[in-house]
């Protein structure tokens, strides 16, 4: 068996947009390579801008979108492709997901038990209801909450934070080992934020959970995270542990994004974003990055930049640190 646990293999999403005529193709997830080790739990933060590809990806890992290209093995489980109904429960038994609007995961007209008993009866397959009664109970108890509190409820009967960690004892009550939180924090009160991210770490620890948390929010990446990937339109630029990645960038994307935290705290998104150049950008042959990177030489123009390997855990996608590759400007160009 493999030494990983999670293992994505160059793996492309491709869109295509627009009408007959005219139609362009873009990577929304271009060529992503990311592994994890057996064994070790951890939090995984993929950190990018709107449109860099971070739902698409998370989607194929739930196995509910197809990857055009690569392939992605969950505990040597490989999603896409086809699975048949035995084989789809037995991926969801491993890897369960946590969207980013509790409102909606949750539908009005039904008491939120109804989703955690649906659950424990198809996904866990609980046979009797003592056991469905056990596994929510359970699972309510290890995020902070209770059958008594939960049961007979509506949705709108919860704050959007309780309601989050509903939508995290739902997603534990298989007892998965991934799960896979897009957003999970950014529509609820900021209050409420730290008691959810805290939840992950505990998962982590407790319950031996990877979590894959995907967020805008680098204070919160770096609060909870053991690795972080830093995404750009489509693409990993930047990968390896939080702190390192957070505290010493090596792509001039990370320095961009860490720059934009600074001036104006967490709401980065809408300064750092370039929405004319967005589709343009996907189709760059060279560094998608080179049209807002302060360090681009004419070879970034030109060629997809190599994996530099800065050490055994952590990877960066640019040619700066490659010097022999990467001639210095001629002074006042
Ligand atoms: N079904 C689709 N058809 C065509 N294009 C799509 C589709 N889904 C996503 N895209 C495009 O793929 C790119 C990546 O989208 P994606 O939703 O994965 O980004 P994201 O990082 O999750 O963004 P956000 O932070 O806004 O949620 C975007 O340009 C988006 O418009
Ligand atoms: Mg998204």
């Amino acid at each position: 068996m493999s030494d990983k646990f999670l293992e994505i293999k160059n793996v492309s999403k491709i869109y295509r947009i627009g009408g007959l005529l005219g139609q362009t193709k873009i990577a929304a997830v271009d060529n992503v390579n990311l592994a994890l080790e057996r064994g070790k739990p951890q939090v995984l933060s993929i950190v990018g801008e709107s449109g860099s590809g971070k739902t698409t990806l998370a989607r194929m890992l739930l196995h509910l979108i197809q990857p055009t290209h690569g392939e992605i093995l969950i505990d040597g489980m490989q999603t896409g492709g086809q699975l048949n109904g035995a084989q789809l429960k037995a991926f969801r038994r491993r890897a369960q997901p946590i969207f980013q609007n509790p409102f909606e995961s949750f539908s009005s007209r039904k008491t939120v038990d109804t989703y955690l008993f649906e659950t424990a009866r198809n996904i866990l397959g609980a046979q009797t209801q003592a056991a469905a009664n056990r596994a929510v109970d359970e699972a309510l108890v290890n995020v902070g909450l209770s059958a008594e509190r939960v049961v007979g409820r509506y949705p709108n009967q919860f704050s959007g934070g309780e309601l989050q960690r509903i939508s995290v004892a739902r997603a534990m009550i298989p007892r998965p080992e991934l799960i896979v939180a897009d957003e999970p924090v950014s529509m609820i009160d900021a209050s409420m934020r730290m008691n959810v991210v805290n939840l992950f770490k505990k998962l982590r620890d407790d319950f031996k959970v990877t979590i894959l948390y995907i967020t805008h929010d680098l204070s919160t990446a770096y609060y909870v995270s053991d690795q972080i990937a830093i995404m750009y339109r489509g693409s990993i630029v930047e990968s390896g542990p939080s702190a390192k990645v957070l505290k010493t960038p090596s792509h001039p994307y990370t320095e961009l994004l860490l720059d934009s935290v600074a001036k104006i705290g967490e709401k980065w998104n809408e300064v750092v974003r370039l929405p004319d150049l967005e589709t343009k950008e996907y189709g760059y042959k060279g560094c998608k990055f080179a049209g807002r990177c302060p360090y681009a030489r004419e070879v970034c123009r030109q060629a997809r930049p190599p994996i530099v390997t800065l050490d055994e855990q952590s990877q960066v996608h640019c040619f700066k640190p490659v010097d022999y590759q990467h001639p210095a400007p001629v002074s006042g160009s």
